[in-house]
Protein backbone atom coordinates (compact mmCIF):
# COMPACT_ATOMS: atom_id res chain seq x y z
CA UNK A 1 0.00 0.00 0.00
CA UNK A 2 1.29 3.13 -0.87
CA UNK A 3 0.37 6.63 1.22
CA UNK A 4 0.24 9.70 -0.85
CA UNK A 5 0.90 13.05 0.83
CA UNK A 6 0.25 15.42 -1.29
CA UNK A 7 -2.14 18.37 0.66
CA UNK A 8 -2.22 15.93 2.87
CA UNK A 9 -2.04 16.40 6.35
CA UNK A 10 0.47 14.78 8.55
CA UNK A 11 0.74 14.83 12.81
CA UNK A 12 3.96 14.64 14.12
CA UNK A 13 4.23 14.12 18.25
CA UNK A 14 8.26 15.55 19.21
CA UNK A 15 8.24 17.80 16.16
CA UNK A 16 10.12 19.97 17.78
CA UNK A 17 13.85 18.70 17.75
CA UNK A 18 15.74 15.55 16.18
CA UNK A 19 14.02 13.02 14.69
CA UNK A 20 10.93 14.66 15.00
CA UNK A 21 11.51 17.83 13.17
CA UNK A 22 13.20 16.46 10.32
CA UNK A 23 10.06 13.96 9.62
CA UNK A 24 8.39 17.31 10.15
CA UNK A 25 10.73 19.05 7.57
CA UNK A 26 10.51 15.93 5.09
CA UNK A 27 7.13 15.80 5.03
CA UNK A 28 6.64 19.19 3.98
CA UNK A 29 9.03 18.54 0.98
CA UNK A 30 7.07 16.05 -0.23
CA UNK A 31 3.98 18.30 -0.17
CA UNK A 32 2.01 17.41 3.19
CA UNK A 33 0.70 20.33 5.42
CA UNK A 34 2.11 19.18 8.80
CA UNK A 35 0.67 19.43 12.67
CA UNK A 36 3.75 19.65 15.30
CA UNK A 37 3.08 18.62 18.49
CA UNK A 38 5.28 19.35 21.64
CA UNK A 39 5.01 21.05 24.78
CA UNK A 40 6.86 24.44 23.39
CA UNK A 41 4.52 26.88 21.15
CA UNK A 42 7.26 29.07 19.96
CA UNK A 43 9.84 26.19 19.24
CA UNK A 44 7.01 24.26 17.00
CA UNK A 45 6.17 27.66 15.72
CA UNK A 46 9.85 28.27 14.50
CA UNK A 47 9.78 24.78 12.90
CA UNK A 48 6.23 25.53 11.40
CA UNK A 49 8.52 28.44 9.61
CA UNK A 50 10.80 26.04 8.77
CA UNK A 51 8.39 23.80 7.29
CA UNK A 52 6.93 27.02 5.02
CA UNK A 53 10.30 27.17 3.87
CA UNK A 54 10.67 23.35 2.54
CA UNK A 55 7.32 23.57 0.84
CA UNK A 56 7.31 27.09 -0.90
CA UNK A 57 11.17 25.67 -2.11
CA UNK A 58 9.24 22.30 -3.50
CA UNK A 59 6.69 24.36 -5.16
CA UNK A 60 3.70 23.31 -2.33
CA UNK A 61 1.41 25.73 -0.61
CA UNK A 62 2.18 24.36 2.91
CA UNK A 63 0.08 25.70 5.68
CA UNK A 64 1.31 23.99 8.66
CA UNK A 65 0.06 23.90 11.89
CA UNK A 66 1.11 24.16 15.82
CA UNK A 67 -0.50 21.93 18.50
CA UNK A 68 1.09 22.04 21.69
CA UNK A 69 0.13 20.18 24.99
CA UNK A 70 1.98 17.61 27.71
CA UNK A 71 1.82 14.22 26.85
CA UNK A 72 2.61 13.13 30.35
CA UNK A 73 -0.99 14.95 31.23
CA UNK A 74 -3.68 12.59 30.45
CA UNK A 75 -6.61 14.68 30.17
CA UNK A 76 -4.24 16.75 27.60
CA UNK A 77 -3.61 14.07 25.54
CA UNK A 78 -7.22 11.57 25.35
CA UNK A 79 -8.77 15.49 23.98
CA UNK A 80 -5.62 15.81 22.00
CA UNK A 81 -7.36 14.04 18.71
CA UNK A 82 -10.18 16.15 18.66
CA UNK A 83 -8.31 19.44 18.82
CA UNK A 84 -6.42 17.84 16.05
CA UNK A 85 -8.68 16.60 13.53
CA UNK A 86 -10.57 20.03 14.31
CA UNK A 87 -7.29 21.41 12.25
CA UNK A 88 -6.83 18.92 9.99
CA UNK A 89 -10.46 17.06 9.01
CA UNK A 90 -7.87 14.04 8.81
CA UNK A 91 -4.63 12.25 8.62
CA UNK A 92 -2.93 10.81 5.73
CA UNK A 93 -0.21 9.84 8.37
CA UNK A 94 0.25 10.64 12.24
CA UNK A 95 3.64 10.22 13.73
CA UNK A 96 4.20 8.98 17.12
CA UNK A 97 7.54 9.48 17.61
CA UNK A 98 7.60 12.02 21.11
CA UNK A 99 9.72 9.51 23.84
CA UNK A 100 11.97 10.37 26.61
CA UNK A 101 14.70 7.84 27.74
CA UNK A 102 16.48 6.50 31.08
CA UNK A 103 20.20 6.70 32.00
CA UNK A 104 19.80 5.02 35.39
CA UNK A 105 20.10 1.14 36.80
CA UNK A 106 16.83 -0.58 37.43
CA UNK A 107 17.39 -0.50 41.24
CA UNK A 108 18.57 3.22 41.55
CA UNK A 109 15.20 4.71 39.57
CA UNK A 110 12.62 6.08 41.80
CA UNK A 111 9.00 4.87 41.04
CA UNK A 112 7.83 7.88 39.60
CA UNK A 113 10.44 8.38 36.85
CA UNK A 114 10.07 4.62 35.67
CA UNK A 115 6.37 5.38 35.52
CA UNK A 116 6.94 8.84 33.76
CA UNK A 117 8.84 7.06 31.03
CA UNK A 118 6.21 3.62 30.47
CA UNK A 119 3.48 6.56 30.73
CA UNK A 120 4.46 9.09 27.66
CA UNK A 121 6.72 6.44 25.55
CA UNK A 122 3.97 3.53 25.63
CA UNK A 123 0.53 4.84 27.25
CA UNK A 124 0.44 8.11 25.97
CA UNK A 125 0.53 6.84 21.77
CA UNK A 126 -2.42 4.46 22.93
CA UNK A 127 -4.34 6.97 24.16
CA UNK A 128 -3.77 8.67 20.77
CA UNK A 129 -4.46 5.83 18.21
CA UNK A 130 -7.43 4.90 20.38
CA UNK A 131 -8.64 8.69 19.47
CA UNK A 132 -7.88 8.80 16.04
CA UNK A 133 -8.68 5.46 14.96
CA UNK A 134 -12.07 5.87 14.55
CA UNK A 135 -11.32 8.78 11.53
CA UNK A 136 -8.54 6.64 9.78
CA UNK A 137 -9.73 5.65 6.34
CA UNK A 138 -7.95 3.35 3.87
CA UNK A 139 -4.90 4.24 2.49
CA UNK A 140 -3.82 6.69 5.27
CA UNK A 141 -1.06 5.39 8.68
CA UNK A 142 0.41 5.14 11.88
CA UNK A 143 4.14 5.10 12.17
CA UNK A 144 5.06 4.19 15.75
CA UNK A 145 8.76 5.16 16.69
CA UNK A 146 10.25 2.15 18.63
CA UNK A 147 14.11 1.33 19.11
CA UNK A 148 16.85 -1.05 18.96
CA UNK A 149 16.04 -1.03 22.49
CA UNK A 150 12.19 -2.22 21.37
CA UNK A 151 13.62 -5.07 20.00
CA UNK A 152 16.37 -6.47 22.82
CA UNK A 153 16.81 -5.23 26.52
CA UNK A 154 19.66 -2.34 26.98
CA UNK A 155 20.35 -2.50 30.61
CA UNK A 156 20.56 1.52 32.07
CA UNK A 157 17.05 1.78 30.05
CA UNK A 158 14.76 -0.58 31.92
CA UNK A 159 11.76 1.41 31.83
CA UNK A 160 12.56 2.92 28.48
CA UNK A 161 13.38 -0.83 26.96
CA UNK A 162 10.20 -2.20 28.47
CA UNK A 163 8.10 0.88 26.94
CA UNK A 164 9.14 0.24 23.32
CA UNK A 165 8.68 -3.35 23.85
CA UNK A 166 5.21 -2.78 24.66
CA UNK A 167 4.71 -0.36 21.68
CA UNK A 168 6.62 -2.75 19.14
CA UNK A 169 3.68 -5.29 20.43
CA UNK A 170 1.31 -2.94 20.41
CA UNK A 171 2.38 -1.89 16.82
CA UNK A 172 2.56 -5.60 15.66
CA UNK A 173 -1.43 -6.35 17.03
CA UNK A 174 -2.55 -2.94 15.73
CA UNK A 175 -1.14 -3.45 12.08
CA UNK A 176 -3.28 -7.43 11.48
CA UNK A 177 -6.34 -5.89 13.09
CA UNK A 178 -6.28 -2.79 10.51
CA UNK A 179 -5.19 -4.41 7.91
CA UNK A 180 -8.68 -5.10 6.21
CA UNK A 181 -9.05 -1.20 6.45
CA UNK A 182 -5.56 -0.28 4.71
CA UNK A 183 -4.94 1.77 7.37
CA UNK A 184 -0.59 0.81 7.59
CA UNK A 185 1.20 0.72 10.79
CA UNK A 186 4.59 1.27 10.62
CA UNK A 187 7.17 0.54 13.30
CA UNK A 188 10.67 2.22 13.26
CA UNK A 189 13.70 0.93 15.53
CA UNK A 190 16.17 3.62 15.24
CA UNK A 191 19.59 2.74 16.46
CA UNK A 192 22.03 5.29 17.98
CA UNK A 193 20.99 8.66 16.44
CA UNK A 194 22.42 12.30 17.19
CA UNK A 195 19.45 14.06 18.71
CA UNK A 196 18.90 15.58 22.34
CA UNK A 197 17.29 12.17 23.46
CA UNK A 198 19.96 11.47 25.82
CA UNK A 199 20.05 15.40 27.74
CA UNK A 200 16.38 14.53 28.43
CA UNK A 201 16.84 11.18 30.13
CA UNK A 202 16.11 11.06 33.18
CA UNK A 203 18.37 9.80 36.19
CA UNK A 204 17.90 7.62 39.56
CA UNK A 205 15.86 10.80 41.08
CA UNK A 206 13.49 10.57 38.19
CA UNK A 207 14.90 14.33 36.40
CA UNK A 208 16.86 14.74 33.25
CA UNK A 209 20.68 13.67 33.78
CA UNK A 210 21.86 16.04 31.13
CA UNK A 211 24.75 13.19 30.18
CA UNK A 212 25.64 13.31 26.80
CA UNK A 213 26.08 9.35 25.44
CA UNK A 214 29.42 9.21 23.30
CA UNK A 215 27.20 6.48 21.07
CA UNK A 216 24.38 9.24 20.49
CA UNK A 217 27.00 11.53 20.32
CA UNK A 218 28.18 9.82 17.15
CA UNK A 219 25.31 8.42 15.96
CA UNK A 220 23.98 8.76 12.57
CA UNK A 221 22.10 12.15 11.81
CA UNK A 222 18.65 12.49 11.91
CA UNK A 223 18.00 13.96 8.87
CA UNK A 224 18.55 10.18 6.95
CA UNK A 225 16.99 8.55 9.78
CA UNK A 226 14.11 10.71 9.27
CA UNK A 227 13.80 10.60 5.62
CA UNK A 228 14.44 6.88 5.76
CA UNK A 229 11.77 6.42 8.36
CA UNK A 230 9.35 8.55 6.06
CA UNK A 231 9.88 6.70 3.05
CA UNK A 232 9.18 3.45 4.89
CA UNK A 233 5.71 4.54 5.98
CA UNK A 234 4.64 5.85 3.11
CA UNK A 235 5.42 2.37 1.12
CA UNK A 236 3.02 0.64 4.05
CA UNK A 237 6.20 -1.54 5.31
CA UNK A 238 5.70 -3.08 8.87
CA UNK A 239 9.13 -2.06 9.61
CA UNK A 240 12.07 0.86 9.31
CA UNK A 241 15.23 -0.66 10.53
CA UNK A 242 17.64 2.97 10.49
CA UNK A 243 20.53 3.73 11.93
CA UNK A 244 21.79 0.09 13.66
CA UNK A 245 25.96 0.29 13.55
CA UNK A 246 27.63 -2.85 13.84
CA UNK A 247 27.21 -3.11 17.83
CA UNK A 248 23.62 -2.92 17.36
CA UNK A 249 23.39 -5.64 15.05
CA UNK A 250 25.40 -7.71 17.14
CA UNK A 251 23.45 -6.92 19.76
CA UNK A 252 20.23 -7.80 17.91
CA UNK A 253 21.87 -11.63 16.83
CA UNK A 254 22.82 -12.45 20.29
CA UNK A 255 20.12 -11.48 22.49
CA UNK A 256 17.96 -13.59 19.86
CA UNK A 257 20.18 -16.24 19.39
CA UNK A 258 22.76 -16.18 22.13
CA UNK A 259 20.75 -14.67 25.14
CA UNK A 260 23.07 -15.56 28.16
CA UNK A 261 25.90 -14.08 26.10
CA UNK A 262 24.30 -11.12 25.37
CA UNK A 263 23.39 -10.76 28.95
CA UNK A 264 27.27 -10.99 29.75
CA UNK A 265 28.41 -8.57 26.65
CA UNK A 266 25.80 -6.06 27.49
CA UNK A 267 26.43 -6.44 31.76
CA UNK A 268 29.96 -4.48 30.43
CA UNK A 269 27.60 -1.23 30.22
CA UNK A 270 26.92 -1.22 33.91
CA UNK A 271 30.53 0.12 34.99
N1 LIG B 1 18.17 9.47 19.41
C1 LIG B 1 18.28 8.15 19.43
O1 LIG B 1 19.39 7.58 19.49
C2 LIG B 1 17.03 7.30 19.38
C3 LIG B 1 17.18 5.90 19.22
C4 LIG B 1 16.05 5.11 19.17
C5 LIG B 1 14.80 5.67 19.29
N2 LIG B 1 14.66 7.02 19.44
C6 LIG B 1 13.29 7.54 19.60
O2 LIG B 1 13.08 8.59 18.70
C7 LIG B 1 12.05 9.44 19.21
C8 LIG B 1 12.48 10.90 19.05
O3 LIG B 1 13.58 11.15 19.91
P1 LIG B 1 14.83 12.06 19.49
O4 LIG B 1 16.01 11.18 19.51
O5 LIG B 1 14.52 12.85 18.28
O6 LIG B 1 14.98 12.97 20.80
P2 LIG B 1 14.58 14.49 21.11
O7 LIG B 1 15.27 15.40 20.15
O8 LIG B 1 14.85 14.66 22.57
O9 LIG B 1 13.03 14.54 20.83
C9 LIG B 1 12.07 14.15 21.78
C10 LIG B 1 10.77 14.86 21.45
O10 LIG B 1 9.76 14.40 22.39
C11 LIG B 1 9.06 15.54 22.87
N3 LIG B 1 8.57 15.34 24.23
C12 LIG B 1 9.32 14.97 25.30
N4 LIG B 1 8.55 14.96 26.40
C13 LIG B 1 7.30 15.34 26.02
C14 LIG B 1 6.06 15.54 26.70
N5 LIG B 1 5.96 15.34 28.02
N6 LIG B 1 4.99 15.94 25.98
C15 LIG B 1 5.09 16.17 24.64
N7 LIG B 1 6.22 16.00 23.95
C16 LIG B 1 7.32 15.59 24.63
C17 LIG B 1 10.08 16.67 22.84
O11 LIG B 1 9.39 17.92 22.74
P3 LIG B 1 9.46 19.10 23.83
O12 LIG B 1 10.60 18.79 24.77
O13 LIG B 1 9.71 20.32 23.00
O14 LIG B 1 8.13 19.06 24.45
C18 LIG B 1 10.87 16.37 21.57
O15 LIG B 1 10.26 16.96 20.45
C19 LIG B 1 11.83 9.00 20.67
O16 LIG B 1 10.65 8.21 20.75
C20 LIG B 1 13.05 8.15 20.96
O17 LIG B 1 12.80 7.18 21.93
C21 LIG B 1 15.75 7.84 19.49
Amino acid sequence: MNIELSQRWVWITGASSGIGLHLALEAARRGARVLLSGRHAETLGEVARQCQTQSNHAGHSGGHEVLAFDLLDRSARVAAPARALAIAGSFALVILNAGISQRSGFEELATAGFDQIVDLDFMAPVDLVRGLLPSMAAGSGFVLVSSVAGLIGAPRRSAYSAAKHALTGFGAVLRSELWARKVSVTTAFPGYVRTALDKAALGPDGKPKGVQDPRTQSGALPQPVARHILKAALRGKAHAYVAFNLESRYALFSAHYLPGLYARFSSRRLS
